[in-house]
């Protein structure tokens, strides 16, 4: 005579009927997808939040207009348009600014639009240089040579009270 525990044991050996293997099947795959959403949902929102994310349109004062020496470009900081939170000094970012004539200026990107890296302005060349992979642009912005596809991005650009804005947006890269 078999005891209670040698029929349990003979119990839990039996083989699954087809239906209760079908469930379990379900039930697993259903976990894993469950699972799978947890991890791939925030993935997700990492790779893509920032191709969505709307850059707000802001003018931000670099400077007294009269500060500017007409037809030097130089290099003018401001905070970008939309710093994340833990953006620290990142959050500040910066433009070639030339005075053209009284009031006029261009404001150029600072970012190479290969890649994104900074560009430096030679004024005894009249060029901007990329230093990441060698891209050349004319005093304009215009692609001279190298890899960038595109001429600088230029901001907008006013002048507000005597002070020189620019209007802060999305830099446009690669
Ligand atoms: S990032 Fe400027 S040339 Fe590549």
């Amino acid at each position: 005579m078999m005891s209670d525990l040698e029929n349990h044991a003979t119990e839990s050996e039996a083989p699954l009927s087809p239906e209760r293997r079908q469930f379990l099947s379900r039930l697993s795959l259903g976990l894993m997808g469950i699972a799978a959403a947890l991890v791939a949902v925030p993935v997700v929102g990492f790779i893509i939040g920032p191709l969505i994310r709307k850059f707000p349109v802001v003018w931000r004062p670099v400077g007294e207009a009269e500060s500017f020496p007409i037809g030097k470009t130089v290099r003018v900081s401001f905070r970008d348009p939309s710093p994340l939170a833990w953006a620290g000094v990142t959050a500040e970012t910066a433009a070639w600014l030339r005075r053209d004539g009284t009031g006029e200026f261009t404001a150029f990107a600072v970012n190479c639009t290969h890649l994104g890296c900074p560009v430096r302005w030679l004024p005894d060349a009249d060029l901007f240089m990329c230093p990441c992979h060698g891209g050349v642009y004319y005093s304009d912005g215009s692609v001279a040579g190298g890899p960038p596809p595109r001429p600088l991005f230029r901001y907008p650009v006013r002048v507000n009270n005597g002070m020189v804005e620019i209007r802060t947006s999305a830099v446009p890269i690669g």
